[in-house]
């Protein structure tokens, strides 16, 4: 095993031409990321030194460049609940194993082949516990309301980070990352960006000359307050009828649903998202642009990006999992009024303002890719995870926010309703309020 006191020895040794050349990279194809937690950081910095000195790459930021993530002593429950809220695209083809993996790979002086026995399996965060006669494996075979679960796990409002892992990870860097990454348009690279120059505060971003914000970032700061405040699900249907009316004088058959957490009959969401198809393939996507314009000639509009579509058919099916699917997309800030909101605004104390920022996404499927668009967006994210990986091992069939794919009949399965999806499945159709896993 390796010591921490070994450093200062290793490094009185070298002088820096011998660093550099020892530096040199031999593995280009694998990028390591040794996780901190439990490791401690300076365990941490004598592993990555040692490695880098062997020729291995080793990252100081987890990204979906990273090719292996190692860590020690991390409970797998919490390792993963960690991994799948950094939002990677790349998580399903990265090797996660423990410092077996390392160690054996500092020995033989080359990254050696990841083996079963080097893996940190993704075991399911139940909780509590399941009863393995009684509960079924996947969350897709049950039925979860909001009332039924442990209320503190289902009504964490953010980015969704559990308790058990904020404790876990409570050093200082990771509350700084956190408070960055609660800024809207702020991702985990740039707050760890921010983090190494030494910020630790909003004030100290603001008043950093260096630091460029983008037009998302800008209005995220802008409108802190307010889109960092829960929203309710009275304001959730006051947006509704304000984006109905839009879409429908646009286009008089188009189909508006309120989807994400409202639609499973959540009370509060951290913003409110919504599907909106046409009859008429391809006309889904000048929708979305003939909206914003709407909006913004109402005033109020407050920011806007749009994506368009970038939804290729013959990529599909996709292996990887991919954090954002291809649809034609908006992420809006809108402005609401309080007199347009049954019982008011959902305000700060002491606030008597008359309106209040709200984040809303608009997501704009052809609609014959809605069902499954439906089903991705209506979530839980734990819903969805489970239900991929339901279909993947225990169906040979590949499901995403665009298609379910039969690997073994080698066909696209084609759906015109959720309960055409459960079907293809063999799962009993769950409403979408029992898919709050
Ligand atoms: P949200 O992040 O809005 O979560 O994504 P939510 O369940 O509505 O919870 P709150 O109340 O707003 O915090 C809604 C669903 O859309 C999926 C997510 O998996 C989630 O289930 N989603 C989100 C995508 O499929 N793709 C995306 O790019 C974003
Ligand atoms: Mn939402």
């Amino acid at each position: 095993m390796f010591h921490t006191s070994v450093v200062p020895r290793l490094r009185k040794k070298q002088k820096p031409e011998e660093v550099s050349r020892q530096e040199k990279i031999k593995f280009q194809d694998v990028r390591i990321f040794l996780v901190e937690t439990k490791m401690g950081s300076s365990r941490r910095s004598f592993l990555t030194h040692l490695a880098r000195s062997k020729g291995f790459i080793v990252e100081d930021v987890l990204s979906d460049t990273v090719t292996h993530v190692v860590s020690e002593g991390s409970k797998p429950g919490s390792l993963w609940t960690w991994l799948k809220d950094c939002a990677l695209r790349n998580l399903s083809v990265m090797h996660v194993v423990d410092i077996s993996w390392f160690t054996d790979s500092m020995r033989e002086g080359r990254p050696v082949p990841v083996e079963t026995k080097h893996c940190i399996q993704d075991s399911m965060p139940d909780i509590p516990a399941p009863d393995p006669v009684t509960t079924p494996r996947y969350a897709c075979q049950r039925r979860t309301t909001t009332e039924n679960h442990n209320k503190i796990f289902t009504e964490i409002l953010g980015c969704g980070h559990s308790f058990e892992v904020d404790n876990i990870l409570s050093d200082e860097r990771y509350q700084t990352l956190k408070l960055f990454t609660s800024v809207f348009g702020v991702g985990p690279k740039t707050a760890e960006k921010w983090y190494r120059r030494g910020l630790r505060s909003f004030s100290g971003v603001l008043a950093e000359p260096s630091i460029h914000l983008n037009r998302m970032q800008q209005s995220g700061f802008l409108h802190y307050g307010d889109i960092s405040r829960a929203v309710s699900k009275a304001e959730a249907q006051a947006l509704g009828s304000i984006i109905d009316e839009a879409v429908h004088a646009i286009t008089p058959d188009a189909v508006l649903v309120l989807t994400g957490g409202f639609r499973r009959g959540k009370e509060f969401g951290h913003d409110v998202d919504f599907i909106v198809t046409t009859p008429q393939l391809g006309w889904e996507e000048n929708l979305l642009t003939n909206v914003i314009s709407r909006l913004k000639k109402q005033g109020i509009l407050l920011f806007s990006e749009y994506q368009a579509s970038t939804l290729d058919i013959s990529k599909l099916p996709s292996y990887r999992f991919e954090a954002m699917d291809h649809f034609a997309k908006c992420f809006l800030i809108l402005r609401l009024e309080g007199s347009q909101v049954e019982g008011g605004l959902q305000g700060a104390e002491g606030d008597n303002r008359s309106w209040r920022a709200v984040r809303v996404d608009l997501v704009s499927p052809p609609l014959d890719h809605y069902a499954y668009a439906l089903l991705g967006w209506t979530g839980s994210r734990q819903f969805g995870r489970d239900l991929r990986r339901f279909a993947r091992l225990e169906r040979r069939m590949l499901l995403d926010n665009h298609a379910l794919y039969d690997n073994t009949k080698k066909e696209f399965l084609t759906a015109t309703s959720e309960k055409d999806i459960f079907d293809h499945l063999g799962l009993e159709y769950i409403e979408p309020w029992q898919r709050n896993s």
